[in-house]
């Protein structure tokens, strides 16, 4: 049977992760669907760079028409990361009816609205549950699982990089910027980490969170951020000796009628669930009128376990062109007029 074809765009920490699991699981992926998918280009910046995984040099890329010019890709996968040149590869590609799947918060908590109504015009899907908390599955359980509910309040550890700092600050008492390089080195922070450590890469991703979970639409500009680089070792210190743990947390809730959004560092007492969430780790916990308290938790960096949400991504997509089913569940918040929060 003909293969669903897939064009990856970027080849870095992601996409190395990405590629390595549709290479280990090709058969099974294959059964799954009764279609083969295969990786037909892969676009990178450099050429000549070592890459994280096996690759033949004739899939590799630097020209992105090879990809969204080519009629026999259906799926683009945008794994490069930023606003530019990601924006409008996005676009082209979805003018030229190709579904997209990308791992991009910088790129859905502020254009997610414009590429959704492209998306929906064409009848096609745009999946992005990687752009949040890496492997744990949170956007599609708040778009479908938890559609039942009047979402009371939702907060989290959504950055794995600022996780695995405070953790080591914790337990080892080591210097924030060490950490940093090491959380740099292992692929967990962004490519400019102070997104990650000013708290704007955890306010991105609450701001498409508190979207789908108040299906209202809230942007970046909509979130109060403080990120992690005023913490000391004596904060944290005085901080375990009255019996709590500095955590940062992205926090949205309901409040008559308006939605509160921050992102700041928080003292958690260490009975709670997400005192016990450490390193690269992130956790959302969700309360609903129906369910009661529910947690997600798993690994929020990585390439493994971003590309495993990326793969899911790629699959679900892969499965609905087989079933002439794209573009059916849509993402209903970005229609939504934006919301009113606290801060205005
Ligand atoms: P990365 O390691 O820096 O990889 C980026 C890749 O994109 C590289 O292969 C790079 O090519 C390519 N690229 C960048 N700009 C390009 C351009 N203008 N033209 C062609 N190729 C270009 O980034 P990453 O950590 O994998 O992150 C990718 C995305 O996933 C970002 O949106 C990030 O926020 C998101 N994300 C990351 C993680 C994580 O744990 N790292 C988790 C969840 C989501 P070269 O290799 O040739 O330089
Ligand atoms: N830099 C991000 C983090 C990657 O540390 O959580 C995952 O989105």
């Amino acid at each position: 049977k003909q293969p669903i074809m897939v064009g990856l765009l970027g080849l870095g920490t992601v996409g190395g992760g990405a590629l390595r699991i549709l290479q280990n699981r090709v058969e099974d992926i294959a059964q799954r669907l009764g279609r083969p998918v295969q990786v037909k280009k892969v676009l990178v910046r450099n050429l000549q760079k070592p890459r994280p995984v096996v690759i033949d040099p004739a899939l590799l890329t630097d020209n992105p028409a090879d990809i969204l010019e080519d009629p026999e890709i259906s799926i683009v996968v945008e794994l490069m990361g930023g606003i530019h040149p990601a924006l409008d590869y996005i676009r082209s590609a979805l003018k030229a009816g190709k579904n997209v799947v990308t791992a991009n918060k910088d790129l859905m908590a502020v254009h997610g609205r414009e590429l959704f109504a492209l998306a929906e015009a064409k009848e096609l899907d745009l999946e992005f549950e990687a752009s949040v908390a890496g492997g744990i599955p949170i956007i599609r359980p708040l778009k479908v699982c938890l559609a039942a509910n009047r979402i009371e309040e939702l907060k989290g550890i959504i950055n794995g990089t600022t996780n695995f700092i405070l953790t080591k600050m914790t337990q080892e008492g080591s210097d924030f910027g060490e950490v940093l390089k090491e959380a740099q080195a292992l692929g967990y922070a962004e490519a400019d980490p102070t997104a990650d450590v000013e708290g704007l890469d955890a306010a991105r991703k609450l701001a498409i969170l508190a979207s789908i979970a108040f299906n209202s639409r809230i942007t970046l500009n909509d979130v109060y951020v403080e990120g992690i680089t005023k913490v000391t070792a004596r904060d944290i210190q005085y901080a375990r000796q009255m019996g709590y743990t500095i955590k940062l947390l992205g926090i949205a809730k309901e409040v008559e009628g308006k939605v509160e959004a921050r992102v700041h560092p928080a003292m958690i007492p260490d009975c709670h669930p997400l005192a016990a969430v450490n390193d690269a780790f992130n956790a959302i916990f969700v309360k609903g009128d129906a369910v009661g308290e529910t947690m997600f938790y798993g690994r929020g960096a990585g390439d493994m376990p971003t590309g495993s949400a990326v793969v899911g991504d790629i699959i679900d997509v892969a499965r609905n062109i087989i079933n002439g089913h794209t573009g059916r569940i849509s993402c209903t918040c970005y229609h939504q007029k934006p919301v009113r929060t606290i801060g205005e």
